[in-house]
């Protein structure tokens, strides 16, 4: 069976208000009666899958047990972060843990906050990553480039394998390109973005951690090793897990391994990192607005509007995101989506 392992350590602060590092937007029902992790735990439950690992911080432990308890995920091993050390540790120890058992099992890493509209395309599109995984690869899953983002990977797609169908080499990975190479690795039409789900046995991604990142290995080994089981919880331990260099899993293995693969795929896939992003993909009204919770739009067109217990009324906008809870309010043009990430650096910096 394929072990899921979700990543829920980002704090997700395009979506402030609502977004806290205390309730990140992982947590949140922002699409759905479920929050984006159990939409995320429940697409990988049934006959294909085995328990699921999830990896977060400590501080949000009781949080994530009681919601996947909510969505009937059962026996899930939880595995806590003492402090955030970015994707690469986390996977380490994932893999560590995973190995303990069987070094040759294959582990689907995915990002706790995305949303995919078409599961059981999905499911083929794994299906078809796990022969490449067991075959010793690092398998991704490209998606078509709709924009020259900054903020994604970039896959270059190569050859078919011969091995496994539907599966292609992956020939460059480029972590968040700047701005003018981004556009032209779209104008070029040969690369895909990296959706931040991979797939691989847990010996494999061993191996290139220890090639490519033999210190991110080593600290994470010791935190594993010297871990606390703690009712369902692992406790990594603090003191070696601090010591871990801090660097995600596309910089540490995915842009230097040579044993990487790319299934193209065509899934409604968004990282739902930002407001827009999260207008783009809710279902709207016939003039193009999302009214969600206690607002009211009079003559309004294209806007997103969410309030919680304040009534807000929105008229005469287009265009605009209004987000209102207890003790904020943020009210924005939706093409400056990106820059609420300035608005919480600027409230962190006030202290
Ligand atoms: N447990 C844990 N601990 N999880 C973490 C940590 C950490 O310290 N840091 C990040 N994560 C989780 C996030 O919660 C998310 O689920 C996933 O790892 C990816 O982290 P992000 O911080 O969201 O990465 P990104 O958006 O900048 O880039 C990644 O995702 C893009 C697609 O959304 C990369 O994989 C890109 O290549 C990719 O295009
Ligand atoms: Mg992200």
């Amino acid at each position: 069976a394929v072990i899921p392992v979700i990543l829920s350590g980002g704090s997700g602060t395009r979506l402030w208000p609502v977004s806290r590092e205390s309730f990140p937007k992982q947590l949140w029902p922002l699409l759905s009666e479920h929050s984006l992790l159990q939409e995320t735990a429940l697409r990988a439950t049934g006959p294909r899958f085995g328990a699921p690992m999830v990896v977060c911080n400590q501080e949000h432990r009781f949080l994530i047990a009681e919601q996947l308890r909510g969505a009937a995920v059962q026996d899930a091993r939880i595995v806590l972060e003492p402090v955030g050390r970015n994707s690469a540790p986390a996977v380490a120890a994932a893999a560590l843990l995973v190995a303990e058992r069987d070094p040759d099992a294959v582990m689907w890493m995915m990002a706790a906050d995305s949303a995919i509209a078409d599961v059981a395309a999905l499911h083929a599109k794994l299906d078809q990553a796990v022969v490449a995984a067991r075959a010793g690869r690092i398998v991704t899953f490209g998606m078509r480039p709709t924009a020259p983002e900054t903020g994604y990977g970039y896959i270059e797609v190569g050859d078919a394998l011969a091995d496994a169908p539907g599966v292609h080499d992956l020939r460059r990975f480029v972590e968040k390109p700047d701005a003018a190479t981004a556009a032209t690795l779209v104008a070029g039409g040969r690369h895909l973005w990296n959706s931040g789900m991979f797939v691989f046995t847990a010996a494999t991604m061993l191996a290139e951690l220890e090639t490519h990142a033999p210190d991110v290995l080593r600290a994470v080994a010791d935190a594993v090793a010297r871990r606390r089981q703690d009712l369902d919880f692992i406790r990594l331990d603090p003191e070696a897990f601090a010591a871990c260099p801090n660097i995600s899993l596309d910089y540490a293995v995915a842009e230097r391994t040579r044993h990487a693969a790319v299934v193209p795929a065509d899934l409604g896939w968004s990282d739902v990192g930002s407001w827009s992003a999260l207008w783009e993909i809710t279902p709207k009204d016939a003039r193009g607005n999302v009214a969600i919770g206690d607002a009211l739009l009079e003559n309004a067109d294209d806007c997103y509007v969410r309030s919680d217990g304040v009534l807000t009324a929105v008229v005469g906008l287009r265009d605009v995101v209004v987000v209102v809870t207890e003790d904020a309010v943020l009210a924005m043009h939706r093409d400056h989506s990106q820059d609420v990430k300035r608005v919480v650096d600027r409230l962190k910096a006030d202290g």
